[in-house]
């Protein structure tokens, strides 16, 4: 890649998850100062260090061929392997260009109900300014102490005008999981009232398993996947949406057509990525590995952290009394950030172990 490409490329990724336009611009300015950009390492945006797998890079190539046409049989069969894999049918899945789209498609939908949405604070926030335009007030509700998404709080925010509850488990960027008992109950508690959106970007990487099972019975829990964490595609732009066929129905009516979203070649790499067993086996012990580098190096420093179950590590540096951004930035790792104004928690993504070691020593000089 040439370096004014991978400049751009790390400026816009950095600055997709900021709040202003001012903050993009100074991102973008500080990457383009850094002495030797061709050796950054980018640990800012939850990507697979690994990906795409074997089977899927061989997939893509041939795909090309015939990227003249558009993608009916491709999008169906994968669709077909993903209802096999979830034991649903085709009609509960909608696929889109990543998870994002999906994520604002899904608040659009909400927004054209009118009324409010609520959501754990931090989390993933990409489809909030749609959902903002469209109409819908966002009421954010803090984390419990130990950073989890706290239901009872959300459930309380909830009032006869609220047609969407945002959940993100694992959650982005705390990594806290909420145990499948809990999730499951509220699910069944408030599904009746709003349409739940539950982001599964992480399960993967999580012991807790996918409420994939419920959508069948509430209509309006919308799950949405995607293929850029664990299966190493966060460039193919490929995501899906599980719910109820009558749900999925009307989510289809929001998209200009079924061919609008990802390319023939990315649905032919993300078909043969959900087949490859071994690279996604790979991918999470790798992770693992590569996560436990870098904790390690938090314990010895100690500076608290919270245990994670993703491909990310949320960690406390308010008494460390040393700048970690700063340091892993002069040794050319980028990506440490906050998500939460006012303290000193910061979030790394989970590169290779190679990477982490970098990380580890830079965090230890
Ligand atoms: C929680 C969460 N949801 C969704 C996404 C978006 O993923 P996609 O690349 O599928 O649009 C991300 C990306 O970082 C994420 O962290």
């Amino acid at each position: 890649m040439q370096r004014r490409d991978l400049l751009k490329q790390t400026a816009l990724t950095l600055a997709a998850f900021t709040l202003s336009r001012d903050l993009f611009a100074a991102e973008a300015e500080k990457f383009a100062q850094l002495p030797d950009v061709d050796k950054i390492i980018k640990l800012s945006s939850n990507e697979n260090p690994h990906g795409p797998s074997p089977m899927a890079r061989k997939q893509m190539m041939e795909a090309v061929n015939g990227s003249n046409r558009y993608p009916w049989d491709v999008t169906t069969k994968l669709r077909e392997e993903i209802a096999a894999l979830t034991g649903h049918t085709k009609e509960h899945i909608v696929m889109g260009a990543g998870s994002s789209e999906l994520l604002g498609l899904v608040a659009v939908w909400a927004a054209l109900k009118k009324g409010n949405a609520v959501a754990p604070d931090p989390t993933f926030r990409l489809w909030m300014p749609a959902a903002r335009k469209t109409g819908l007030d966002i009421k954010l509700v803090p984390l419990t102490d130990k950073k989890m998404t706290d239901l009872q709080r959300m459930k309380e925010a909830m009032n006869d005008q609220t047609k969407l509850v945002y959940i993100c488990n694992p959650n982005n960027p705390t990594g806290t999981v909420l145990p499948a008992k809990e999730l499951e109950a509220f699910i069944k508690d408030i599904a009746p009232k709003a349409i739940i959106l539950l982001d599964e970007a992480y399960t993967e990487f999580s012991s807790e398993p996918s409420m994939a099972h419920l959508v069948n019975d509430y209509p309006n829990l919308v799950i949405a996947k995607t293929f850029s964490k664990i299966y190493g595609m966060a460039g193919a732009r490929v995501g899906y949406a599980l719910a109820h066929p009558t749900t999925i129905k009307q989510l289809n009516e929001l998209q200009p057509w079924a061919n609008a979203g990802a390319s023939a070649v990315s649905l032919a790499g993300a078909l043969a990525a959900l087949k490859d067993k071994t690279f996604i086996d790979f991918c999470k012990k790798e992770n693992a590995l590569a996560r436990s580098i870098f904790c390690k190096a938090l314990d010895k420093a100690g500076i608290p952290y919270i245990p994670s179950e993703t491909s990310f590590i949320y960690f406390d540096t308010s008494n460390f009394g040393k700048d970690v951004k700063a340091m892993l930035e002069a040794k050319g790792i980028v990506g440490a950030r906050t998500f939460e104004e006012g303290t000193k928690w910061l979030r790394i993504s989970v590169g290779t172990q190679d990477e982490m070691k970098k990380a580890a020593a830079a965090l230890l000089s």
